[in-house]
């Protein structure tokens, strides 16, 4: 029976085709959930969400509809230029290729477990490239400070028992100085931590703010930024919604990881070994059965 041999042929080529994937990734998700205890900024209107409509309606068919509104800068968000410059791009103007990029991890747990008040020096960074290699031109860098395991602990999170005066506030934050090196030797593209802000809390002219948007350069805090997020070797993605004249916004921020990062082969390879010695000789099999 040829017809049925032939189906044999067509499902042997198709269960190959199903086998072999693209390049595969691991997500991880480097977001906070945005929720009634979310942290915004003191005097910055935090999150709320209402629902407009639920149930069922006249054909029975159920429908939910919320509504939500924030201040544009709480909880895991970015900043965009506008935030600080008059005339600064707005999220509707922020270019998309500026959002995503190769990612780093400079990891200061053990500086920031130290001094409340660290800051990321020059010095730090060289270290880092010693240790994993030069960082990316247009790379995302994030830094760790541990923080983010405290999110949900205002006080520990930012470092004071009045968690409304911003005044009293401490946490580590990236110096003027490695900011600049960053800027101009690597040709940063987007910067983030898990902390509130770059600048050190009780520094209101925005130092490294002020350096950094005007050159278009995203600023992504509190990021969710996990201990399994490994140094380099991933793709960071923190593409914000189109708000016109918006300054900025919470962001699903996360990172791709390439499988080949996990193990010594990658899935590619590891499916080219099933092909060769599995799924060809049935193949040819079938191929000759088809012939005779
Ligand atoms: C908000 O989400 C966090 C993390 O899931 C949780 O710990 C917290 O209790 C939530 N807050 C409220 C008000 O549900
Ligand atoms: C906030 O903290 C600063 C520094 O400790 C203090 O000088 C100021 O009086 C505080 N403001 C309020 C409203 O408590
Ligand atoms: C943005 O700003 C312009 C100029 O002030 C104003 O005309 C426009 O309505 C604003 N749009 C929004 C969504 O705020
Ligand atoms: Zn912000």
């Amino acid at each position: 029976m040829p017809g049925s041999n032939q189906m044999v042929l067509i499902a042997a080529v198709l269960s190959l085709w199903t086998i072999i994937p693209g390049q595969t990734y691991k997500f991880v998700d480097l977001s906070h959930v945005q929720n009634y205890t979310t942290l915004y900024w003191p005097g910055v209107p935090s999150f709320k969400r209402e629902t407009v409509a639920k149930g069922s309606n006249e054909n029975g068919v159920w429908i939910d509809v919320g509504a939500f509104s924030s201040g544009e800068h709480g909880g895991t968000h970015i900043d965009v230029p506008r935030h600080f410059i008059p005339d600064g791009r707005d999220l509707k103007d922020f270019p998309l290729e500026r959002t995503v990029a190769d990612g780093v991890v400079i990891d200061c747990v053990a500086e920031a477990s130290q001094n409340p008040d660290y800051s990321v020096t020059r010095q730090k960074i060289e270290q880092w490239e010693e240790q994993h290699g030069r960082i990316p031109d247009e790379a995302a860098v994030l830094f760790r400070f541990g923080y983010a395991e405290h999110f949900w602990e205002p006080e520990k999170y930012l470092g004071t028992k009045q968690v409304d005066n911003a005044s009293t506030y401490h946490f580590p934050s990236v110096s003027l100085e490695a900011a600049t090196w960053l800027l101009n030797s690597r040709n940063l593209k987007m910067i983030g931590f898990d902390v509130p802000s770059p600048d050190p809390p009780t520094d209101f002219t925005y130092p490294v703010h002020r350096l950094l948007l005007p050159r278009d350069i995203m600023i992504m805090e509190n990021v969710n930024v996990v201990p399994s997020l490994p140094p380099r070797d991933f793709r960071l993605h923190a593409s914000p919604i189109k708000i016109e004249n918006g300054t900025g916004v919470q962001t699903r921020i996360y990172a791709m990881l390439y499988e080949r990062q996990n193990g010594g082969s990658s899935a590619l390879s590891s499916n080219l070994l099933v092909l060769s010695f599995v799924f060809l000789p049935i193949v040819t099999a079938v191929v000759n059965m088809v012939s005779l």
